[in-house]
Formats: structure tokens, C-alpha cells, sequence
């Protein structure tokens, strides 16, 4: 690959407020030569996730991204050489290429992939976004047929899943989202009982009439306000599956937590549990079973958010967190 050029972007500097274009820099860089126990990517699919944002903040579940490095990122992505027994050029892999052409990995940072079509179902219903939905739903948030479950950011990969899975288990499900188009797919598209605009105000008194009887099971993808509306709505012995944060990823976060806490948890007896989808790894045939099975009986709608090329890979992950995006964005690099 000697003479290639390498596509890179780079984060040039950590935002103190909202993330911008100015953050980033695209640079021709060289094609890298793999090292021992390295393959060599040609990255096909960039998975644009909130999480990158929370990783310019400071470690995490992973290390921080640093500033004048290639921006972190996974991708799905096609080996082209390989200097480890594990791979061989033309293998499918998962893993963290960073938002560039082409990477040099350790074959033991990569998973190998099934071939399927199309890929990008590897980043969406069958990559994290599903397990994701699949893990943090049904094993932390344990929904019973009849019971109601509120999910957050539902119109985004991992909550248009949770809301159907939900349905599937036979709940009376409702859908948080920014907009009345989106609230209006989540019910005529995706089969949610009901959706509650949270940009239109008053999201407690919209969740309290969609919910006459109480949240059973409250699917976390954006903790703040939105949690804080959802608490005094629990049910006794009801289940938060707390899945991540985006309201406080993107800016300065508010100086507020949600109020009402530890002291609506020890009144409802709630159980309110953190996950990370790589928890449940060892479990994941038995949830790609399901997810395939569901797709193929049409009872699970796959939305995704494909934008092709590298360059556009800053301004789709700056629209993602204003709310551009239905379901699964990624790069086609
Ligand atoms: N625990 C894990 O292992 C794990 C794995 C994957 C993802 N996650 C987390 O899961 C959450 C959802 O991720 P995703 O990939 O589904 O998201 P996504 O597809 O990237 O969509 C994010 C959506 O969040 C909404 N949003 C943005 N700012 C918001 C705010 N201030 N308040 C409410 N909603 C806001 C936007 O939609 P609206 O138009 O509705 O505002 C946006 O489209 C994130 O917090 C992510 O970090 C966790």
C-alpha cells in the first residue's frame, strides 16, 4: 500500500463548550505498514456514536480522545494485510479504526464479522446499537407483557430497538423525542403506543397523560431533565436501565442532577443500574438469534442514517448530537 494516501481527521483541539467544525482537520497521512500481531484496515463503515463526543471530556469506559490525534472511532472495516495468524486479507472486522482510510490494529483490538448484507447492519441492528438495546433492555430493564416502558432518545439507533423489542414483549411502550416528525414515525412507523415531544415543554405532564399507569420500565439513553420528569412517574419496584447521558455530552452540562434522587429510589424501591454493552459480549449469539429472527419475521424495522464520505464525518457527528439523525448514522468512508 507503499504510496497511498491516507484520509485522516484529526480532533484538533478539545471543546471547552459545543463541539464544532473548528475542531477538526483533514490531513493526507501515510498508508501505516502493519507491525507484528497487526492487520491492515481499509475502513469501510465509521459508526458515528454520542459516546464520541463523551470521550473528549476524559476517560471513560475507554481511554480520552486526545487533541492533534486521529479522532477515535469504530468502524466496520475490511483487512487488506495482516501480519497475525487470526486474519487474512478480505475478513471482515469490528473495531476502533479512528476516522481515516485506513488503520494498522492489533488483530486482538478487532472481531471478526460475519459477511452480510448490507455490512452497515453490522453497526446497526446486529452491531452495538442492538445488542445495546437488547442487553440493557431485557436484562436490566426485565419488561413483563402488559407493563409499561419509556425510553429516551427514541428515535436514535439504540432506542427505535429498545421500543420495538418492547413492543415485542408485549408492553404498552412510549417513545422520547425531539420533534413532531419523529414522534409521528415512532408511532406510525415503528409501533409505538405513543410519543412525547420533549421540545415542545411540559415533558412531565405529556409522559403523565401517555402513561396513566405508571412507568414500569424507563430505558435511560439521556439522563438530566428527561430523568428527572420520568422519576416521580415510576412505579414501585420499577427499573431504570440507565444507558448513557447525551444530554450532558455536547457543552457545559448542567449544574443540576435530577432531583428527587436517592429519594424517589428508596420510596418506589427502584432499581436503577448502569450497563456497558460489552458487559453481555458472551451472550451475544443467543441476542443475534433473536434480532435476526425479528427482522426476518418483519417485526423489527432497521432505520439507518448512511452518509457518504470521510470529510463529512465531523458535521454528521456535530448533527447527530443536535438531533439529525433517525436511527443508526454512520460514514460510508
Ligand atoms: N451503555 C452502552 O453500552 C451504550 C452503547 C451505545 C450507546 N450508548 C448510549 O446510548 C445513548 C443513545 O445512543 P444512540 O447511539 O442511540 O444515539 P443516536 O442514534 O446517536 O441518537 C442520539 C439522539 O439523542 C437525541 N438527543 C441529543 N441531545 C439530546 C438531549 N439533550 N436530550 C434528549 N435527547 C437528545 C437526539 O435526538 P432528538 O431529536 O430526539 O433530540 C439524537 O438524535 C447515548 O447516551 C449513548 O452514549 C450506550
Amino acid at each position: 500500500m507503499s504510496g497511498s494516501i491516507n484520509r485522516q481527521i484529526l480532533l484538533v483541539e478539545k471543546p471547552g463548550g459545543k463541539l464544532g467544525p473548528e475542531h477538526f482537520k483533514l490531513i493526507n497521512g501515510a498508508v501505516p505498514e502493519p507491525k507484528d500481531g497487526e492487520a491492515l484496515l481499509h475502513v469501510h463503515y465509521i459508526s458515528l456514536d454520542a459516546a464520541n463526543r463523551a470521550w473528549m471530556h476524559g476517560a471513560t469506559y475507554r481511554s480520552a480522545v486526545e487533541a492533534n490525534t486521529v479522532m477515535a472511532g469504530a468502524a466496520i472495516a475490511e483487512v487488506v494485510a495482516s501480519k497475525s495468524p487470526e486474519l487474512k486479507p478480505g475478513d471482515i472486522v469490528f473495531g476502533d479504526t479512528g476516522w481515516q482510510d485506513y488503520a494498522a490494529v492489533p488483530a486482538k483490538h478487532l472481531t471478526r464479522m460475519p459477511k452480510i448484507e448490507p455490512l452497515t447492519h453490522l453497526l446497526s441492528v446486529y452491531g452495538v446499537a442492538g445488542l445495546t438495546a437488547y442487553f440493557g433492555l431485557l436484562e436490566i430493564g426485565k419488561p413483563k407483557g402488559g407493563e409499561t416502558v419509556v425510553v429516551s432518545a427514541a428515535a436514535g439507533s439504540v432506542g427505535s430497538i429498545v421500543g420495538q423489542i418492547a413492543k415485542i414483549k408485549g408492553c404498552h411502550v412510549i417513545g422520547i423525542a425531539g420533534g413532531k416528525d419523529k414522534c409521528q414515525w415512532l408511532t406510525s412507523e415503528l409501533g409505538f403506543d405513543a410519543a412525547v415531544d420533549y421540545k415542545d415543554g411540559a415533558v412531565f405532564k405529556a409522559l403523565r397523560a401517555a402513561a396513566p399507569k405508571g412507568i414500569d420500565v424507563y430505558f435511560d439513553n439521556v439522563g438530566g431533565d428527561i430523568l428527572e420528569a420520568c422519576l416521580p412517574l415510576m412505579n414501585n419496584y420499577g427499573r431504570i436501565s440507565c444507558c448513557g447521558a447525551i444530554s450532558q455530552y455536547d457543552g457545559t452540562p448542567s449544574a443540576h442532577g435530577p432531583r428527587g434522587v436517592p429519594g424517589l429510589i428508596v420510596v418506589k424501591r427502584l432499581l436503577m443500574q448502569g450497563f456497558i454493552v460489552m458487559d453481555f459480549m458472551k451472550e451475544s449469539d443467543r441476542a443475534l438469534a433473536d434480532l435476526q429472527s425479528w427482522v426476518a419475521a418483519g417485526k423489527l424495522k432497521v432505520q439507518e442514517d448512511v452518509i457518504s464520505g470521510l470529510e463529512n464525518t465531523p458535521k454528521a457527528l456535530i448533527g447527530l448530537l443536535a438531533g439529525e439523525n433517525r436511527g443508526k448514522r454512520m460514514i460510508k468512508v
